[in-house]
């Protein structure tokens, strides 16, 4: 029987690469999306894949979706945790919303979502767990104190619950992507994007989602099961942690 795959924010940019390469790795796959709907209502035209709506920043939406995906698809062996925004803006005008919004969905995710299924996981004993940080999260961005933090604390988290679950066929892998071309990148001005962030990336381009999804089906592989706690730097050589 073929496992299934639940990936969060899967319906757009890198989430939505992650969940095709799944699907044509065998997996049964589940992709999540927070509200817009039309993107999600096209990605299911196109894929197949079943997409479901529920805020990841919010526990008890997440018990209630995953119990949904569960019960349609079968037990969650693959969690993705890619769900992300961004609110920039420097500290010193930084609003607690900006904060919390970012902190929430980002890292508080993470907790929502995995505790949903790590039980089931360790009955089962084979779980993967991949989380998708950012190379922000690991040298820090000027207006990002929020995002660099709850990216930060996605690498810690792997980190530790790798090793409380090390020997129960659960891995907790975290992949930190560099500049990936997506909306969310997209949305930085194009004077900014060629001026200021394409030349500090050796390879001299962003990144696709398709380069961060193939890490994702590898991790996600049974024979994976001697990586665990490990932070996966994907960004074009801009940055070593
Ligand atoms: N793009 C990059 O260069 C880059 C670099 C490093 C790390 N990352 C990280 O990679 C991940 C994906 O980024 P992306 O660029 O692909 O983003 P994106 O194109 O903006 O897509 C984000 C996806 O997450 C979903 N989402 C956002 N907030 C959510 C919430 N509260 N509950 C449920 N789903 C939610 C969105 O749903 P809707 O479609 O409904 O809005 C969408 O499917 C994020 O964690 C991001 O921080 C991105």
């Amino acid at each position: 029987m073929a496992r299934v795959a639940l990936v969060t924010g899967g319906t757009r940019g890198i989430g939505a690469a992650i969940s095709k390469a799944l699907k044509a790795a065998g997996y049964k796959v589940a992709a999540s999306y927070a509200g817009n709907d039309a993107a999600a209502e096209k990605f299911k035209a196109e894929t197949g894949i079943s997409v479901y709506k529920w805020d990841v920043s919010n526990f008890d939406a997440c018990a209630e979706g995953v119990k949904k995906v569960e019960a349609e698809l079968g037990p969650v062996d693959i969690l993705v945790n890619n769900a992300g925004i961004t609110r920039d803006t420097a500290f010193h005008k930084m609003t607690l919303e900006q904060w919390n919004a970012v902190i929430n969905t980002n890292l508080g995710s993470l907790f929502n979502m995995t505790r949903q299924v790590i039980e089931g996981m360790r009955a089962r004993k084979f779980g993967r767990v991949i989380s998708i940080s950012s190379i922000n999260g690991q040298k820090g961005q000027f207006g990002q104190v929020n995002y660099s933090a709850a990216k930060a604390g996605d690498i810690g988290f792997t980190k530790a619950l790798a090793l409380e679950n090390a020997k129960g066929g659960i891995t907790v892998n975290v992949i930190a992507p560099g500049y990936i071309n997506t909306e969310m990148v997209q949305a930085v001005p194009k004077d900014v994007l060629e001026k200021n962030v394409i030349p500090q990336i050796p390879v001299n381009r962003l990144g696709e989602p398709e380069e961060i999804a193939r890490a994702v089906v590898f991790l996600a592989a049974e024979e994976a099961g001697f990586i665990t706690g490990s932070t996966l730097t994907i960004n074009g050589g801009q940055y070593h942690a």
